[in-house]
């Protein structure tokens, strides 16, 4: 029988890869995109010649006209923000109510998910972890705890007696914690975002990709948060609720592990991470400084300052070994231009230890072992081609090719969708 398969885009580090940004680039090549997990604690930026787009729970194939985007049901979605997102993008691009489908079994945030996630926070005395306030984690924990609600149970006649119920079990939580739960004007913003939500088709989104499969439809998977946030194997307990890895793609889509064909890995050209949590390459210095200012290193969601350091291929191996990564996207690569050298972390030491694989935990005992590279001094972000790649940066990629035993596919020289250069002849898709 011919079959198509998925293709997945997917962060390698703590996110913020720019994996809004290749997803727009490739989604022309496909019929769909899906988002599989996360929420809107995601922040998708898009530049499009002048015009700059902030994607969280929408797909970021909805800018390509002829797309169609699903959001699947390993996404947890907040109503009031959706609304106001497909608002904005409503106002500014055509009409997506007739090529966006929301999955039934996607999970809703409630508006008291949001207060006991800064509840949670607030409650600790120590090892905070710098949510991004959405109530991601409260969301997921009413999921696997079996008693959260469905944009599908939106459709039932019980639907406010259920929402009831679980607002005043949240609400008897946030006083055990000493919060106050003044929520009425949330609430009916949250409500309007109910009501939105009805103009969209909500559909079983795993027979709506499975029939696009057997069709020959082409879908292109799109992961939020990275890999090293992975509830499973990031760094926990600093991570997200979710799986942001390449498994996360088969259970937020509900597709078998057989449907996946490529895995796109995207990472940048250094390393940044928001919210608290190891980070063995963080720079505190001057050099640090200049990635973030350089970079515009501000949370797209949040707007905080992002942490920022080198490379880390420790983690980037790890990350590729996980997800099956079979070609790589290096994102950011601009933003080393000036650079006269660049580190490359190529493994942690301890005392007289060295180690080339992610230890189960990290702390400040673990240090980085460093490669510099010659930097290129070049400004590329107006290049097109590869055969303009200075010699340097040619061999700044055959370096981390070498290391990372994998192809890096596409170079982005900057945040524009223009900016954006495929090194490898594509191959023909084909249904098999
Ligand atoms: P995502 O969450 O992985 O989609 O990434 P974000 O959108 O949160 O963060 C990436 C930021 O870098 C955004 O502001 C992008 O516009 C920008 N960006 C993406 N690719 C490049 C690039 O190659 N160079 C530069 N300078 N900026 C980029
Ligand atoms: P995109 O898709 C970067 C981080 C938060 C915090 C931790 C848990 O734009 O790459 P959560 O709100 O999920 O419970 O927060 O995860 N985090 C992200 N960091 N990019 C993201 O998404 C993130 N989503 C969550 O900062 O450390
Ligand atoms: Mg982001």
């Amino acid at each position: 029988m011919l079959y198509m398969k998925v293709d997945v885009i997917l962060g390698l580090q703590w996110g913020d890869e720019g994996k809004g940004k290749i997803v727009d680039v490739l989604a022309p090549d496909y019929d769909a995109v899906a988002r599989f997990q996360g929420g809107p604690n995601a922040g998708h930026t898009l530049e499009i010649e002048d015009r700059k787009y902030v994607l969280r729970s929408i797909p970021s194939g909805i800018l390509q006209e002829d797309t169609y985007n699903i959001i699947g049901s390993g996404v947890v979605i907040d109503p009031l923000l959706f609304k106001e997102e497909a608002e904005a993008l409503m106002n500014d691009c055509t009409d997506m109510t007739n090529r966006l489908f929301i999955s039934k079994k996607a999970h809703l945030i409630l508006p008291t998910h949001r207060l006991l996630d800064a509840a949670y926070e607030s409650a600790k005395k120590t090892g905070r972890i710098g949510t991004t306030g959405k109530g991601i984690g409260p969301a997921y924990g009413d999921k696997i705890g079996r008693c959260g609600l469905r944009v599908g149970d939106t459709l039932e006649p019980d639907f406010h007696e259920r929402y009831e119920a679980a607002k005043l079990r949240h609400i008897e939580i946030l006083k055990s914690l000493g919060q106050d739960c003044d929520i009425a004007e949330l609430e009916k913003k949250w409500m309007e975002g109910i009501a939105y939500l009805q103009k969209f088709s909500l559909v079983d989104s795993e027979y709506v990709i499975n029939d696009y499969l057997a069709d020959c439809y082409s879908v292109l998977a799109e992961g939020a948060q990275g890999t090293m946030l992975d509830v499973d194997f990031g760094s926990y307990p600093f991570v997200t609720s979710s799986n942001t890895m390449c498994g996360g793609c088969c259970t937020g889509l509900g597709i078998s592990p057989r449907s996946i064909g490529e895995v796109y890995g995207v990472f940048k050209a250094y390393c940044t991470r928001v919210g608290a949590g190891p980070f063995p390459t963080e720079l505190h210095d001057e050099t640090g400084e200049t990635l973030c200012r350089l970079g515009n290193e501000y949370g797209s969601v949040t707007g905080r300052k992002r942490r920022c350091g080198w490379i880390d291929l420790v983690a980037l191996r790890y990350a590729i070994m996980i997800n099956g990564v079979t070609c790589l996207v290096m994102t950011k690569s601009d933003v080393l231009d000036t650079f006269d050298t660049i580190k490359v972390c190529v493994a942690y030491k301890r005392g007289d230890e060295t180690f080339e694989r992610l230890p189960y935990s990290i702390d400040e005992s673990y240090e980085p072992v460093y490669t510099e590279i010659p930097g290129w001094k070049t400004d590329m972000s107006g290049m097109e081609k590869e055969d303009e790649f200075p010699e340097e940066f040619n061999a700044y990629l055959d370096f981390l090719e070498n290391e990372l035993e994998t192809p890096i596919y596409i170079v982005s020289v900057g945040p524009n969708r223009a900016q954006t250069i495929r090194r490898y002849d594509e191959e023909e898709d084909e249904c098999s």
